[in-house]
């Protein structure tokens, strides 16, 4: 039988009509023998009805949740119905019932709402899947990348496919690694990104590249994180920071509008990286609410507290947040959980004031005079009930600390909502930065970024000063895409790799045929990327990237339904030429 419609589509202007649907068992009830069966697809849920004098009773009685069913029957009015569903006005009369396919129990319930463990979930992704809730979200993928290529097609890019079997890439993570039998004791490295083919088609001529690209890297995993990703990768020839920002910003915009029906007109804000720091304390900083860092230096000093003292002697910071009305919230107790917060990224203790009925008291209140009193009141714009929390010591520390508990009181008293889309730009990254613990600098982006124009000499001089043409997207405090100008100089990419202490050989071993294509007329170029997964978190308003992922990973990077990684057979491994060592 032809199926008529889908399980989402009967309204009430098709009463009478003769229908055939196909679907799953979503429910059964039978009201002593008048029985209903919810049959559901990915469309929706259609009531059917066998009243007490049906001569398909009998057979109704083996159907269980999950059969397959097929049904032919003629659409009629309810009469008690159901606004919670777009179907809720009618149900459908069965009058030929076929059983497609029988179900055993399921191990967890198919519905929005399960209390079943992540891991069963995980281990039967299938019927998972099957689940309303999920189904939306991989709709909203799919809307997501068609609206992607739409946009790209539209504005003349090419879509093309780079080697999986590949060799290290540049990004700075684990790579993953894949034995060759053909070529012994050698490796592929999956890439961690298309990066470098995709600047080696810019040397091509192709001008304009988009890909949905999978992604590999071998990284600790978080909520927001996988060991293998989608990012929409883009390069571009003869088009400036400005032009690419813009060009991405048209493209975010219309996924907003043609998935989520939201139309952002105001152009994205755009701070710089050093500005996101010290107001911030991140990187990618949430704008949804404020507590803004600020240097309370004047106010350090006013005070006889010689924590702040020696601190400032030594060229160190004191810095504070405002969080505003919550002092009465946060006891004794509730204080020392947020110093033990603080103490986890290196702060030596948290000071703090409450502000009550026009006095200060706190932890450091024997060290406050009135002049100091006067400083902090005025500078943070302290009301009745604030609560400020202070941080002493090195600039980094003190912005990472005070920007990890802005983040956790915001999300501890629920200060944002997941409906403001606070896109912003992150521009003017400093080329390297530099870690004492390795004696050595590190690019922020990676090594094929460029400098900006003015910043040339300082490569020379003081590299850590000098910025790159390099900026990132970020909303609800989450990094959505980055990118960067890329190096099309030889002598600029040389000048790069000694900074980065990369040898000669390195060099050359690692990314000899980029620096070579580099030598063949290769035009300015630059690209961005921007994390698929993560778009369609922040559409979905999930923080948890498996809910967007259909096959994904555990924390321990495994796949708990395919069972993988696993172990393989000697004849593989000696076919491969490798040695497991227990
Ligand atoms: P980058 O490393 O910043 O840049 O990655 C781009 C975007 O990819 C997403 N992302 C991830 N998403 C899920 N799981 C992960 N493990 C993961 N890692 C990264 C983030 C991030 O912003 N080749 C450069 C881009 C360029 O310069 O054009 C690159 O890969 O949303």
């Amino acid at each position: 039988m032809k199926r008529t419609h889908n399980n989402g589509e009967l309204r009430i202007n098709n009463i009478n009509e003769m229908v055939t649907l196909k679907g799953w068992v979503s429910k059964k009830r039978d009201l002593g023998g008048l029985v209903f069966i919810d049959l559901r697809d990915r469309y929706g849920i259609t009531q059917l009805a066998f009243n007490p004098e049906s001569p398909l009773q009998e057979k109704t009685l083996e159907i269980k949740s999950e059969y397959v069913l097929e049904i032919t029957g003629k659409v009629i009015e309810r009469s008690s119905k159901n606004n919670q569903i777009p179907t809720g006005e009618i149900e459908v009369e069965v009058l030929e019932l076929n059983i497609l396919n029988k179900a055993k129990q399921t191990p967890l319930i198919i519905a929005d709402e399960t209390d079943a463990l992540e891991e069963t979930r995980l281990r039967y992704r299938y019927l998972d899947l099957r689940r309303p809730i999920l189904q939306k979200n991989f709709i909203t993928r799919h809307k997501v990348t068609t609206a992607v290529r739409e946009f790209l097609n539209s504005e003349d890019f090419l879509e093309f496919e780079t080697p999986i079997l590949t060799k290290s890439t540049p990004e700075g993570a684990r790579d993953y690694l894949v034995p060759s039998r053909i070529n012994q004791g050698e490796f592929y490295a999956l890439p961690q990104s298309p990066q470098i083919f995709k600047q080696l088609l810019m040397v091509s001529g192709f001008e304009k590249y988009y890909q949905i690209a999978k992604c590999f890297r071998d990284e600790d995993l978080r909520s927001d994180r996988q060991p293998e990703f989608t990012q929409i990768d883009i390069e571009t020839s003869f088009m400036d920071q400005e032009q690419i920002l813009e060009v991405s910003e048209k493209m975010i915009k219309h996924v907003m509008s043609t998935v989520k029906g939201v139309e952002l007109t105001e152009k994205f804000p755009r701070i710089t990286y050093e500005v996101a720091m010290n107001k911030y304390g991140s990187d990618k900083p949430d704008t949804r609410y404020e507590m803004y860092l600020e240097d309370i230096t004047d106010f350090a000093k006013k005070t006889t507290f010689s924590v702040f003292h020696d601190a400032l002697d030594a060229k160190n910071v004191v810095k504070a947040i405002k969080v505003p009305n919550l002092a009465a919230e946060y006891s004794r107790k509730k204080l020392d959980k947020l110093t033990d917060f603080a103490k986890k990224f290196k702060a030596k203790g948290l000071a703090y004031l409450k502000y009550n009925e026009g006095i200060l008291s706190g932890s450091i209140a024997k060290f406050l005079t009135e002049d100091a009193n006067e400083s902090i009141i005025n500078q943070m714009e302290i009301n009745e009930n604030d609560l400020v929390l202070i941080v002493s010591g090195e600039l980094d520390m003190v912005n990472n600390v005070l920007g990890q508990l802005r983040r956790h009181i915001a999300k501890t008293h629920k200060m944002y909502d997941s409906e403001t889309y606070d896109f912003l730009w992150v521009i003017d990254w400093p080329m390297f930065e530099y870690r004492e613990e390795q004696g050595r600098y590190y690019s922020l982006h990676h090594p094929f970024t460029t400098v900006q124009k003015e910043h040339l000499d300082l490569l020379d001089k003081d590299p850590a000063k000098a910025l790159a043409y390099c900026y990132d997207l970020v909303v609800q405090g989450q990094e959505l895409g980055g990118g960067s100008i890329r190096i099309h100089q030889e002598e600029i990419q040389n000048k790069v790799f000694d900074i980065l202490g990369i040898s000669k050989e390195e060099q050359q071993q690692k990314f000899g045929f980029l620096l070579e294509a580099l030598k063949y007329g290769t035009p300015p170029h630059g690209g961005i990327a921007f994390g698929l997964d993560r778009l369609v978190m922040l559409l979905v308003h999930t923080e948890n990237i498996r809910d967007v992922v259909a096959f994904p990973k555990t924390n321990s990077a495994q796949c708990l339904l395919t069972s993988a990684p696993s172990k393989v057979d000697n004849e593989q491994l000696d076919e491969l030429y490798i040695k497991t060592v227990e």
